[in-house]
């Protein structure tokens, strides 16, 4: 997230749970936000229990989730069926809206620690109506493409996301070097509310 993309906004409201988001947030866009009279507001609230009154307080609000939705399932460590069904219906709920996220897609070791990372793999739009990762783990000829780019060893986490944005939306797959040993795949993807228009 760029300050520069957070300059186009009049007021950005702020939703994290940790309480060093703001000085985080200040830290790193603060004063590209002055410099464009962004007004910022932070509340410390659960983004995702909150969703739907959140959108009902906001309700013309562009909503970004900043690498949020990947981090889902650790909260909702036991619930993991339900913690998906909730990602899912996460676009449903931002219907007529603009939209966007980055997020996990999935993360795991590596086999070989020094092999190069591919920088960023753009892909068009997914066809499936039940995700990318809906023939399991060992079973998606896209997602066994991109463990191997990145030379993984064992099984990856899965974290949920695949299904997050409506089907045809055009997305990019970036991988994330975390570490020497340890990497992520990221989705990232914007919806335009005019899709959704008649
Ligand atoms: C991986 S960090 C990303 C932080 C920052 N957005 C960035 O990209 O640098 C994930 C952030 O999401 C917040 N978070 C996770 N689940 C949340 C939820 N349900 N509601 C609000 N914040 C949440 C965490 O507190 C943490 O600050």
């Amino acid at each position: 997230m760029s300050g520069a993309w957070l300059q186009r906004f009049e007021r950005i409201d702020v939703v994290d749970l940790d309480p060093l988001a703001p000085w985080l947030f200040r830290r790193n866009h603060g004063r590209a936000l002055r410099a464009s009279a962004t007004q910022i507001k932070f509340h410390r609230a659960d983004a995702m229990a909150g969703l739907s009154s959140l959108l009902v307080a906001y309700p013309d609000a562009t909503v970004f989730f900043d690498n949020v939705l990947g981090q889902h399932r650790f909260r909702m460590e036991d619930e993991l069926v339900r913690a998906e069904a909730e990602l899912r219906a996460v676009a449903g709920l931002l219907r007529g809206r603009d939209w966007g996220s980055v997020h996990d897609l999935f993360s795991g070791p590596l086999s070989n620690p020094l092999s190069p990372i591919q920088p960023a793999l753009k892909v068009a739009a997914l066809q499936s109506p039940t995700g990318l990762l809906a023939a399991g783990l060992q079973g998606d000829p896209l997602h066994r493409h991109l463990l191997a780019q990145v030379d993984a060893k064992g099984p990856w986490m899965d974290h949920l996301t695949s299904a997050v944005f409506p089907v045809g939306t055009a997305i990019s797959l970036i991988s994330w070097p975390f570490s020497p040993t340890y990497a992520h795949w990221l989705q990232a993807g914007w919806v335009s509310r005019d899709r959704d228009m008649p």
